[in-house]
């Protein structure tokens, strides 16, 4: 191997697309990243332009190169990560896609997802597919484009039209769009979409009927890490795509969770917390997800059980631009350390309904506790507090579906810059939290994958030595006003769910 060779993860994110390069050791060498559009057409629908994020992906490939001052010769391979479930569906002979992508926080299939549980409920399919009936999934946002957007079944049927993920059309375009290219996912990705079977790793037929996907238009199912094919045409041509891992589970690779019983939790747009079950399928009775994890070639599934949240860094976002409350991001953490506490006041960010553990679509956002005394300080503490409690929430489901108290928690992803938050979040756990040195799990995941596969690393002990702990918060809380806190967020969570009648 050159010693100038690197590993290019493009990070297809919710808010935007970052390409960077790594060098062997798992460090960056080039970053490059831009934002693209949230469109928000009405309430609960969420929307991205396909065309945009693949030309942001195209023009962060570049940005990354440049920085790094090489061209594809230094490329060795090329991993994809990317926001999961989100869904497009586009023309296979121009590229075009028929609508706007449905991104994963919509919940605009509410209706339809209520009709498939029909009289057996939200876990109708969770035995095969180790989801609940939610508008979060892929396939039923991939049916309702089908059935508002003007002929576009009949398109399907006729086939002309192809779905994916964004990992499928980021691949596509890489690889030739129109012109040949690759109609492909891993099994991470196709493990959100309720179409796949957990056990097979293959589309279930009876799957996609009963939710009005016709099969022909679905992407082949594949590993995570293997050679699916080489880029064509453009700066990479003909460098290998190597490695495929939704966002989630790139992070838990890249952050070296690769033994049975290892966590992480990843505070992006939303939080995400992952536990590795082997090669065991654990379903869940305490309202997480059971998903694919990783396949690496032709080695077993490793599979994990999933918290998601919908709402964490995404409500600092909503502070900023819809109430204008701060000017960037990072001054949550100011406005939050103007008080010694919430106050009395919690927020629950249920914008998309509640995710896990309560899965209830129709539970709306509320910040209750008000008093006089309450200034924007409180607001903004109370807002960055709700990340550390529904991550509570999540962390309890997973010890009672695991049956073992998780002892540490590793943590990354933007919000775990916010000492304020890790520190409350180690109290509120009551466990130590961890980050490691390049926080950058997503991206670093998805290069391991396609590292591995064209054999720049050699095998997954790379990955385990190049992890190291950059900072640890331990719990300093004392346990009657941890307990009160927590009854607190109890009963302020019980209202946004009794919202609707
Ligand atoms: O399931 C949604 C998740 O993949 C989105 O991740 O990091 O883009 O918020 P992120």
């Amino acid at each position: 191997m050159a010693e100038t060779t690197y590993i290019l993860a493009v990070d297809q994110g919710t808010t935007s697309t970052r390409a960077i390069l790594f060098d062997h050791s798992g460090s960056i060498v080039a970053v490059d990243q831009r934002e693209h559009q949230q469109i928000f057409p009405r309430a609960g629908w969420v929307e991205h332009d396909g065309l945009e994020i693949w030309d942001n992906t195209r023009a962060v490939i570049g940005g990354a190169l440049g920085k790094a001052n090489v061209n594809r010769s230094a490329v060795a391979a090329v991993g994809i990560t990317n926001q999961r479930e989100t869904t497009i569906v586009w023309d296979r002979h121009t590229g075009i896609p028929i609508a706007n992508a449905i991104v994963w926080q919509d919940t605009r299939t509410q209706r339809l997802v209520e009709e498939l549980g029909g009289d057996e409920g939200p876990r109708r399919y969770a035995a095969r597919t180790g989801l609940p009936l939610a508008t979060y999934f892929a396939g039923p946002k991939a049916c309702w484009l089908l059935d508002n957007v003007a002929g576009a079944r009949a398109r399907a049927e006729a086939g002309d039209l192809l779905f994916g993920t964004i990992d499928t059309w980021v691949l596509w375009n890489l690889t030739g769009g129109p012109d040949g290219g690759l109609h492909v996912t891993d099994v991470t990705n196709a493990s959100r979409t309720m179409l796949m079977d957990l056990h097979t790793l293959q589309w279930d037929s009876q799957l996609c009927a009963a939710i009005g996907v016709p099969e022909s238009m679905l992407p082949q199912i594949r590993s995570s890490a293997e050679v699916y094919g080489t880029c064509h045409p453009g700066i990479l041509d003909g460098v290998p795509v190597a490695g495929i891992l939704g966002d989630q589970q790139a992070a838990t690779f890249g952050q070296g969770c690769l033994e049975r019983g290892m966590a992480k939790n990843t505070y992006g747009t939303g939080n995400f917390m992952l536990l590795n079950t082997g090669t065991e399928i654990v379903p869940s009775d305490n309202g997480l997800l059971t998903t694919v994890c990783y396949r690496l070639g032709d080695e077993p599934a490793v599979y994990a059980l999933e918290g998601s949240i919908a709402v964490t860094g995404s409500l600092v976002q909503w502070l900023r631009d819809n109430l204008g409350m701060i000017g960037a991001a990072p001054e949550v953490e100011t406005l939050a350390q103007s008080v010694n506490d919430n106050g009395g006041t919690y927020f629950v960010p249920a914008f998309s309904g509640l995710f896990a553990p309560h899965w209830r679509p129709d539970a709306r956002g509320a910040i209750v506790g008000l008093t006089r005394f309450v200034t924007k300080g409180h607001i903004a503490r109370a807002a960055l507090e709700s990340t550390a409690y529904q991550t509570h929430d999540v962390l309890q489901a997973m010890n009672a579906d695991s049956g073992v108290a998780l002892r540490e928690l590793k943590v990354d992803g933007g919000m775990t810059a916010n000492d304020t938050l890790m520190q409350f979040q180690a109290d509120i756990l009551g466990v130590d939290v961890i980050r490691p040195v390049v926080a950058e799990t997503t991206a670093l995941g998805a290069a391991y994958a396609a590292g591995l596969a064209v054999g720049y690393w050699s095998s997954t002990d790379d990955i385990r030595t190049n992890w190291q702990e950059a900072k640890r918060w331990s719990p300093a809380m004392d346990a009657g006003t941890r307990d009160r806190l927590l009854r607190g967020w109890d009963k302020a969570v019980q209202r946004t769910l009794d919202w609707v009648d």
